[in-house]
């Protein structure tokens, strides 16, 4: 999967499919499975480092997974999100981070959030050679300005205002944009108004794609947002296959003599 495929499919109308990766070993199997796109997200922070937001992300923590993700991927188009406070202050920060996430992780793009007012960035880093993902809605590295998890877009100024900031970042040379937590109405208006996709999350099924964090879709978190459906109960499975080893363990029924070396 390269960039120019991404606008392939969608003049050909085939959904574009994207799941969040934090390493190797999920990376392996969702390429595998032939997901188009994978993203390393900040919600690693939520995900994987237990914190209660995307905030604390560090483009430190995002190194060591976009590497993993890169290196296991031999398929899926590899997008690294660029965390809280890396990106935003002008193009050249955000520049500058983005390089890393190619050069030392191995990503073939990077995603950031907002709209219009960072259009310059998108402009740079194209120039530059870098595709960018743009991500608009609930954004939640803006999740105390936007006062929780919240529906974004709803209204006729809020949804004419996520239009414009769409266009604006294709114009700018985004390759994709990611609509997250958008009435369905409106992310089928921004889909239909940009030459590039929409990949949605909590945006409804007009979107030229769609993405799920893997622990969600997967059916690993205790809780998940209404908008991710459970494909299947790793949690489950995985909890048995623990709670049997340790059983086994205990009974001293494991190791067998076929997981023995020379009685
Ligand atoms: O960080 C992430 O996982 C994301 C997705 C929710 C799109 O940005």
């Amino acid at each position: 999967m390269r960039v120019h495929h991404l606008r392939q499919a969608k003049e050909r109308g085939e959904p574009l499919t994207m799941l969040t990766a934090y390493d190797a070993v999920t990376a392996r199997i969702f390429d595998e499975a032939g997901i188009d796109m994978l993203l390393i997200g900040d919600s690693m922070g939520n995900t994987m480092h237990g914190h209660e937001t995307t905030i604390p992300v560090t483009v430190d923590d995002m190194l060591p997974a976009v590497r993993a993700v890169s290196r296991a991927a031999q398929r899926a188009f590899v997008v690294a999100d660029l965390p809280f406070g890396s990106y935003e202050a002008s193009p050249q920060q955000c520049l500058a981070t983005a390089v890393r996430m190619l050069k030392e992780g191995g990503a073939h793009a990077v995603k950031f959030e907002g709209g219009a007012h960072l259009a310059e960035h998108v402009r740079l880093l194209t120039r530059s050679g870098i595709p960018v993902v743009g991500h608009l809605g609930f954004t939640p590295q803006a999740e105390n300005l936007l006062g929780g998890k919240r529906v974004q877009g709803r209204g006729h100024d809020a949804a004419e205002h996520l239009v414009s900031d769409a266009m604006a970042l294709a114009d700018a040379g985004a390759v994709a944009v990611v609509l997250e937590m958008v009435p369905a109405p409106v992310a089928d208006r921004v889909t239909e108004v940009l030459p590039i996709p929409t990949i949605g999350i909590g945006a409804g099924p007009g979107c030229d794609g769609q993405v799920l964090v893997w622990i969600d879709m997967a059916g690993m978190a205790s809780w998940s947002p209404r908008f991710a459906k459970r494909f299947g109960e790793v949690g489950a499975e995985l909890y048995r296959a623990a709670r049997d080893y340790g059983r086994a363990v205990r009974e001293r029924s494991f190791p067998g003599p076929e997981h023995t070396f020379e009685k």
